[in-house]
């Protein structure tokens, strides 16, 4: 058993024994569970998230695997739903990083405590959290109510790049770095963090497509070619529409310059600071370019990913 799992009772021990195990990409381990593989540190936590937490109608969800623009997509999000809560100079954001401002259930609030304070570790109303975990796992108070989801994923090839530069960032001194070529092999079959990625993506675009009006199916790349329209799409789908007066005074245009990668990458807080977690804040900026996957990738590892996504994606409407 691994140091690092806080378990501390019976139906835990006998829930892990009997799932398979892996190597992840930075010396703990994955816990293969109802389809997806899920990092040991946080499996307990997932657990008690998906059985203990109640929903509120007003809650909005930000959703991903990681490396896909969470971290954007928060900055946006909080920017977007509070922006008459502060004056634009005195944004939180300026201060905090997006992942303080917006908690992750899995590691921010259910990793050592089955009954975290929820009310008091969001800043603003209405609640505001974010989960890697898959539709699937979702608690059923969350499928239930009238919250908002909105789920952002990426092109794998580029997402992949992305998760290999910041897991070997989480990767203990005494443990050995992954090289590409393993790192390719595991995630090809599914082996990392919340993954096999395909299932994730579909598992939330299926939920979309039955459900347009609670499940938001945002695209890292779509963001990227046109910010100010999905600024506005987000704040129409949450419930707080940019009035005329707003757009011609830029207000739109501000959210975007506030939250883009320059602007926060710059900021003292996500230069020097650290999450609770142990991650440190600059690892979450690195490039966030699309395509940047062209600098690593051999030809083969192109061709082999290519053809996943069309055989992964074929029936859906997901095009990367
Ligand atoms: P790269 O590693 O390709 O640079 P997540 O936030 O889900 O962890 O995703 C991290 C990726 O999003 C990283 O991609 C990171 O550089 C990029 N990113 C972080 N902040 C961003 C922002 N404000 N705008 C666009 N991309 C951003």
């Amino acid at each position: 058993q691994d140091k690092e799992e806080p378990w501390d009772d019976d139906e835990f021990q006998e829930l892990v024994q009997t799932l398979p195990k892996e190597k992840n990409w930075y010396g703990t381990h994955l816990y293969f569970y109802q389809g997806f593989w899920c990092a040991s540190r946080v499996f307990r936590a997932m657990i008690c998230f998906q059985k203990h937490f109640q929903a509120l109608d007003s809650d909005i969800f930000l959703t991903s695997i990681p490396k896909s623009g969470t971290t954007w997509l928060k900055a946006l999000t909080f920017s977007i739903v509070n922006r008459n809560q502060f004056a634009r100079e005195e944004n939180p954001l300026l201060s905090s990083n997006p992942h303080q401002l917006v908690p992750v259930f899995e590691y921010d609030l259910y990793l050592n405590n089955p009954c975290p304070d929820l009310e008091n570790s969001c800043p603003y109303q209405p609640r505001m959290f974010s989960t890697h975990l898959p539709y699937a796992f979702l608690p059923p108070s969350i499928k239930d109510s009238n919250s908002k989801i909105v789920y952002i994923c990426r092109n794998p090839m580029d997402m992949f790049i992305s998760l290999w530069f910041f897991t070997d960032k989480l990767r203990p001194d005494n443990v050995e770095p992954l090289s590409l070529d393993e790192a390719f092999e595991k995630f090809c079959q599914g082996m990392h963090d919340f993954g096999p990625f395909f299932d994730h993506v579909l598992g939330y675009w299926k939920a979309s497509q039955e459900n347009p009006n609670r499940i938001l199916f945002l695209q890292y790349e779509d963001l990227k070619e046109n910010i100010n329209f999905h600024i506005k799409k987000l704040g129409k789908f949450l419930g707080f529409p940019f009035s005329e007066v707003e757009e011609e005074q830029g207000v739109v245009e501000e959210i975007a310059r506030m939250c883009s990668f320059g602007n926060l990458k710059e900021l003292d807080v996500n230069k020097n600071g650290m999450h609770t977690f142990g991650i440190a804040h600059n690892t979450l900026f690195r490039k966030a370019e699309v395509g940047n996957w062209c600098n690593y990738l051999t030809p083969s590892m192109v061709e082999y990913f290519k053809k996943l996504i069309q055989d992964k994606l074929d029936k859906s409407e997901v095009v990367f």
